[in-house]
C-alpha cells in the first residue's frame, strides 16, 4: 500500500513545519528562523534551526535535517508512511491508498526492519535470560564484556541447534523475509535452518540506530566455518555505506572532533566499554568512499590503529588514500606486535591506551619511521624506493601547503634537493588529474584546447553560491532564466554542480522547485547538508541584496540581482577562457594552430561584448 505522490505533496504543503516541531521542541524566533535545542544530539546552546520560509529543519551541530516528515521519522522513530499519516491526521486530511507495483518498496523495508528487530530481541533474550544462552554468557565473561555493554549493543547468542530460530520465527514472521535477510537458510531437502546457530551475535545498526544486519562470531576455531558470518546485503543493508558502531559513537565523535577507526566488532566494543567511545569499526570490508563521506559529517580527524609493519601499511594504503582525498587529518598509532585494540585495552587499560593515542603521528612521519626501522635508508636502491613511496603518499594530500611542508621536511632529512622532490611530486599529481578528470569540458569548442585546470578563486565560490541561492528562491522565472544561460555542467565546483543538476532535473520534471520537496530524497549527504545550510543560513543573499537595493519591492530586487550575478558569472567564465587561449597562443607548434586559436579568441571577445549588452 502506498500514498500517492501528489497526496504526500498536498499534505506537506498544507502543514507548517514550525507547528509540528514546536510540539516537541521549545522554539524561539530568531531573525527569519526558529531556534531551539537540538533533539538529536546533546547540546547546551541551541543550534537547531527551523525555517518557516523553506519548510525544513537543520541542526548546525549534528547536521540532522530535512522536511517535516523526516523530523517526525527521526524524532518518533517511525516510518515514512507513518509520518505522513500522522501529519494528515493532524490536518484532518483523508488519505486514499493506491496499490501498485514499485509501491511495495516503502513497506517492504519496514517489514525487513521488523524481522531484524524480532531476531535481535530473540538472540539477546537467549543470551541474557535463557538456559541455552549459558555458553554465550561464558564466552563474553571470558572476553571481559560486561552485561551493561551487552545490553547497550544488544549483543546476543544463537543457540547451537539447527533450527531454534526457525521454530521461534515461524508463527511470528514471514520466513521468506528472514531468508532474504540471511537469518535462515534452506537445505537441499527444503528444510529450513538457522544461519547463525552457535554464534555470538553483533547486531549492525544504521546511523539512526535501526538494525540492518548481523555479524556472528563462531565460538571455537573451526576449519570448516568462517570465523565471522555477516548478513548479506539487502534493500536495508549496503555494507559499504555503514560503519559499525557509528550510532553509538556519533555524539562522542562530534564532541571530541576525533574518531578512532578499528577493524573488528570486538575492538570497538572493548574500547567503548573502557570509556573510549569515539570509535567506529570497518568490520572486514575495505573502507569505501561512502563510509568516509558518512564519517565526515561527524569529524574529519581520524586515528588509525596499525599493526607495526610495512605489510600493514600497504594493506591500508587504499583506505588512507580515500581519507586523504576527502581531506581527513590522519594520525597513526602503532600497536605492539600481536595486539589488537581489544587485547591491548583489556591488558593495559584505558590510560595506557589514551597515552598511545596521544603519541599518534602523521601518516608521513609514520611511514618514514617504518622505512627507517626496516633499514631502507642504509642502501641506496631501497632508499630511492622508500623516498619515492613517501612522495607518492604526499601526492594524495590535497592541501598544497601541507604537501609543501612535507617536501621541505623530506629534503632536509635526507639531503635531497627540494626541486627534485617537487618534480617527482608533480609527475604524480599530473597523473592523478589525468586519471580523475576524463576531459570534462565546459567550453564551447574543445577541439583546440584541452581541459586546463581552472583555479577556483573565492570569486568563483561566491558567484556559484549566489546562483544556487537564486535557485533556492524557488521563483520559476528566475530558475528558468538562469538555466537558459548556464548548464549545470558549467559549475566549476563539484558540489555546486551536483546541486545544479538536481535542481535542473526537478525543475524540468515539475516546472517548480522547492527544497522541502526534494531534501529527503537526496542520498549524497554532502549535497543534502550544503543545501540545508544554504536554505537556512542567514548569510543568504537577501540581506545583502536589501542593502544594495533598498526600498524596492522584492521581485524587482531579485531580478536585478539575478541579472547582475549571471553577468558576472558569464564574464568570469569568458575571461578564463580568453586567458587560457592566450596562454596557448604562446606555445603554438604550428602556424595553423595559431590561426585557429586567434580565431577562437576573436569569437570569445565578440561574445563578451554581446554579454555586456545582453545583461544591461
Ligand atoms: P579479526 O580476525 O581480527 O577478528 O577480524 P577480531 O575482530 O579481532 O575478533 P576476535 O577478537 O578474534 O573475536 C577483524 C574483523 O574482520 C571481520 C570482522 O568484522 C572482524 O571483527 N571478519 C573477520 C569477517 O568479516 N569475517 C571473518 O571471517 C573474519
Ligand atoms: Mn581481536
Amino acid at each position: 500500500m502506498r500514498i500517492p505522490e501528489n497526496k504526500i505533496e498536498e499534505i506537506r504543503s498544507a502543514v507548517n513545519i514550525v507547528d509540528i516541531i514546536a510540539e516537541f521542541v521549545n522554539l524561539r524566533k530568531r531573525g527569519q528562523n526558529f531556534l531551539g535545542l537540538c533533539p538529536f544530539h546533546n547540546e547546551k546552546t541551541p543550534s537547531f534551526t527551523v525555517s518557516e520560509e523553506k519548510q525544513i529543519f537543520h541542526c548546525f551541530g549534528c547536521h540532522a535535517g530535512g522536511n517535516v516528515f523526516k523530523f517526525l521519522m527521526d524524532y518518533e522513530k517511525i516510518s515514512f508512511v507513518e509520518a505522513v499519516k500522522s501529519v494528515a491526521e493532524r490536518l484532518g486530511i483523508q488519505i486514499e491508498y493506491e496499490n501498485q507495483a514499485g509501491t511495495e518498496k516503502q513497506s517492504e523495508q519496514e517489514m525487513l526492519y521488523d524481522v531484524n528487530e524480532i531476531a535481535m530481541k530473540y538472540f539477546s533474550d537467549i543470551l541474557l535470560t535463557k538456559e541455552e544462552g549459558e555458553t554465550g554468557r561464558k564466552y563474553f565473561q571470558q572476553r571481559k564484556i560486561k552485561n551493561q555493554t551487552i545490553r547497550e549493543f544488544n549483543l546476543g547468542y544463537a543457540p547451537y541447534k539447527r533450527d531454534a530460530f526457525v521454530e521461534y520465527a515461524k508463527n511470528r514472521i514471514d520466513l521468506e523475509k528472514a531468508m532474504q535477510l540471511g537469518l535462515i537458510g534452506r537445505g537441499k531437502e527444503g528444510n529450513l535452518f538457522d544461519k547463525f546457530s552457535g554464534r555470538i551475535i553483533f547486531p549492525i545498526d544504521s546511523p539512526n540506530g535501526r538494525v540492518v544486519g548481523f555479524g556472528g562470531r563462531i565460538l571455537e576455531k573451526n576449519e570448516y566455518a568462517a570465523k565471522y558470518l555477516n548478513s548479506p546485503e539487502s534493500i536495508i543493508y549496503t555494507k559499504g555505506k555503514l560503519l559499525y558502531g557509528l550510532s553509538h559513537a556519533k555524539d562522542e565523535i562530534r564532541r571530541l572532533n576525533k574518531v578512532i577507526m578499528v577493524e573488528g566488532y570486538m575492538d570497538l566494543i572493548s574500547l567503548y566499554q573502557n570509556g573510549i567511545k569515539n570509535v567506529v569499526a570497518v568490520s572486514g570490508t575495505a573502507l569505501t568512499e561512502d563510509q568516509v563521506v558518512l564519517l565526515s559529517r561527524y569529524s574529519k580527524n581520524v586515528v588509525l590503529l596499525f599493526d607495526a609493519d610495512i605489510a600493514g601499511v600497504k594493506a591500508s594504503m587504499r583506505s588512507i588514500e580515500i581519507l586523504l582525498k576527502k581531506d581527513f587529518e590522519i594520525r597513526i598509532v602503532s600497536l605492539p606486535k600481536g595486539e589488537d585494540p581489544d587485547s591491548y585495552v583489556n591488558q593495559f587499560g584505558k590510560e595506557k591506551f589514551d597515552e598511545l593515542v596521544k603519541q599518534a603521528v602523521s601518516f608521513h612521519e609514520y611511514q618514514t619511521a617504518l622505512y627507517e626501522a626496516e633499514g631502507y635508508f642504509t642502501d641506496s636502491a631501497r632508499s630511492a624506493e622508500a623516498i619515492r613511496n613517501l612522495v607518492k603518499s604526499l601526492s594524495l594530500i590535497s592541501d598544497e601547503l601541507k604537501r609543501n611542508f612535507y617536501i621541505k621536511s623530506i629534503s632536509k632529512r635526507f639531503g635531497i634537493r627540494e626541486n627534485l622532490l617537487e618534480s617527482e611530486l608533480d609527475k604524480l599529481l599530473v597523473k592523478d588529474v589525468k586519471q580523475e578528470t576524463p576531459a570534462k569540458d565546459s567550453f564551447r569548442s574543445n577541439k583546440v584546447f584541452p581541459n586546463k585546470e581552472i583555479k577556483i578563486t573565492q570569486e568563483i565560490q561566491f558567484l556559484e553560491r549566489d546562483i544556487i541561492l537564486l535557485f533556492l528562491t524557488g521563483s520559476p522565472d528566475i530558475i528558468k532564466f538562469v538555466f537558459s544561460h548556464i548548464n549545470p555542467e558549467e559549475f566549476l565546483i563539484e558540489l555546486n554542480r551536483k546541486i545544479a543538476e538536481l535542481i535542473y532535473e526537478e525543475f524540468n520534471k515539475k516546472g517548480s522547485f522547492e527544497v522541502a520537496a526534494v531534501i529527503d530524497t537526496i542520498e549524497d549527504e554532502e549535497v543534502k547538508d550544503y543545501l540545508q545550510l544554504l536554505s537556512i543560513d542567514q548569510y543568504s543573499l537577501s540581506s545583502s541584496w536589501e542593502k544594495l537595493y533598498p526600498k524596492q519591492d522584492n521581485s524587482s530586487v531579485l531580478s536585478k540581482v539575478c541579472m547582475d550575478t549571471m553577468k558576472k558569472f558569464k564574464s568570469l567564465q569568458m575571461d578564463n577562457q580568453i586567458k587560457d587561449i592566450l596562454s596557448q597562443v604562446q606555445n603554438v607548434s604550428s602556424e595553423e594552430e595559431g590561426r585557429e586559436l586567434l580565431h577562437i579568441l576573436d569569437q570569445y571577445q565578440a561574445d563578451k561584448k554581446r554579454l555586456n549588452e545582453e545583461f544591461n
